[in-house]
């Protein structure tokens, strides 16, 4: 049953908790993966409760010390509705929908199983995309030190999602090994139309980026 004062509490808590965070995860990215969660699951049929609960607690781990990690945001996002009493139903489905979100490289296959899941992982996708995917990628290989291009490092198409996680290549390359790709993964049809969109704009940054490196425009 939806219940919105818990709702309003888990988004201020994930507020407080992802306060200041640098890589890509700070509070507007789940603000707007919730938002988009919402949008998607007007036109799909789905648990809204299940949908934006597990939209908030998508990214409650930390990031800075977990990245690959698959186990620990389920885990903390349990504990955290446990202590908001929600029903052990709601919390199963929402961890388990937290444990399948993140894209894991261009050949490991998605493994979302409900429809709820599929929404949030949507929305999670779509904020990836887009000028805002962009914007984020860019700020991501600031934060990490990576070249924004180079020329020389050809993208790799990621076999397993230790090869993804661990690699670190330039910003160009990401879009090449991830964001150009996310397009024919969405799984609803309300994410494909708004993917395609965001596809063409980051297709025409591209073309101009490429134009720009070389001087010719
Ligand atoms: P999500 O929140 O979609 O699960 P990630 O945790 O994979 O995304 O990454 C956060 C943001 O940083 C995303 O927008 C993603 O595309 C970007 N990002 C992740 N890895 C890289 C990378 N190697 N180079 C550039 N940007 C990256
Ligand atoms: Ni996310």
């Amino acid at each position: 049953m939806y219940d919105n004062s818990v709702i309003e509490k888990t988004r201020q808590h994930v507020r407080d908790v992802l306060e200041g965070e640098g890589s890509g995860h700070d509070y507007w990215h789940i603000y707007r993966v919730w938002r988009m969660a919402r949008h998607i699951c007007q036109e799909e049929k789905a648990d809204s409760y299940v949908v934006e609960l597990a939209a908030l607690l998508h990214d409650i781990a930390d990031w800075k010390f977990h990245k690959g990690d698959l186990t620990v945001g389920p885990k903390i996002a349990k504990e955290y509705m446990e202590q908001l009493k929600v029903n052990k139903e709601t919390i199963n489905h929402v961890c388990e929908i937290i444990e399948n979100c993140s894209y894991k490289g261009a050949g490991v296959t998605d493994n979302m199983r409900t429809a709820e899941g599929k929404i949030v992982q949507d929305a999670d996708r779509l904020d990836a995309i887009g000028v805002i995917g962009i914007g984020r990628a860019f700020a991501y290989s600031g934060h990490k030190n990576m070249p924004m291009h180079d020329p020389e490092q050809k993208p790799t198409l990621h076999a397993t999602k230790e090869a993804y996680f661990n690699s670190n290549s330039s910003t160009i390359n990401h879009f090449h090994e991830k964001l150009l790709l996310l397009k024919d993964r969405m799984n609803t049809k309300t994410a494909k139309k708004i993917a395609e969109g965001r596809h063409a704009f980051m297709q025409e940054f591209l073309e101009r980026f490429h134009k720009e490196w070389e001087g010719d425009e």
